[in-house]
């Protein structure tokens, strides 16, 4: 995907999002720092994934607590995410690395992204360190199990959480 040095530059950043985390935030934070566009995509799981939350209700969460960022939006997609690129013709992918852990299948992902589709690219960040411990799974579990997610997840992503798991 070829692009005008006059265009804006637009990334996606996709994930599940099943629920936005503050990690998710930060690097949100950062993307919509230095790219013209960002839109947060998020992956419409198949039945058998279970997700927590709805499409409709990681929606309404991502884009209350994305509202502050002007040049942010939120999207959903289903199939290969090359193709949901390609489509909104989007030069960018924006995946978050937390720690050496995330590297290995990050790394696969973004070669076969490429493989898929050359003129894409991924491009990594870095979340605030100390986010680099947090993931959705975790606090699905922490709130399941009826610990606090008091500073892991914006404030209305707790109240959903609380009324989700009573
Ligand atoms: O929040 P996640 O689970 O880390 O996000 C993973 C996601 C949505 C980025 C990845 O599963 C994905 O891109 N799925 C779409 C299907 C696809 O394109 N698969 C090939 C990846 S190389």
């Amino acid at each position: 995907m070829t692009y005008s040095k006059m265009e804006p530059v637009l990334a996606i950043y996709p994930g599940s999002f099943d629920p936005v985390t503050n990690g998710h935030l930060d690097l949100i934070g950062r993307g919509a720092k230095i790219f013209g566009r960002l839109t947060v995509a998020i992956l419409r799981n198949t039945e058998k994934d279970h997700p927590l939350f709805s499409l409709t209700e990681r929606t309404e969460m991502l884009r209350e607590v994305t509202a502050p960022f002007s040049n942010v939006d939120v999207d959903c997609f289903h199939g290969l995410l090359v193709d949901y690129a390609r489509e909104r013709k989007a030069h960018v992918l924006l995946r978050g690395i937390r720690a050496v852990s995330d590297y290995e299948f990050e790394l696969q992902m973004a070669m076969m992204n490429r493989k898929l589709e050359p003129g894409l690219e991924t491009v990594f960040m870095l979340p605030a360190v100390e986010y680099s411990y947090l993931s959705s799974r975790l606090v699905r579990e922490i709130a399941r199990l009826g610990g606090s997610v008091s500073g892991l997840v914006p404030i209305a992503v707790e109240r959903r959480l609380r009324a989700k798991v009573i």
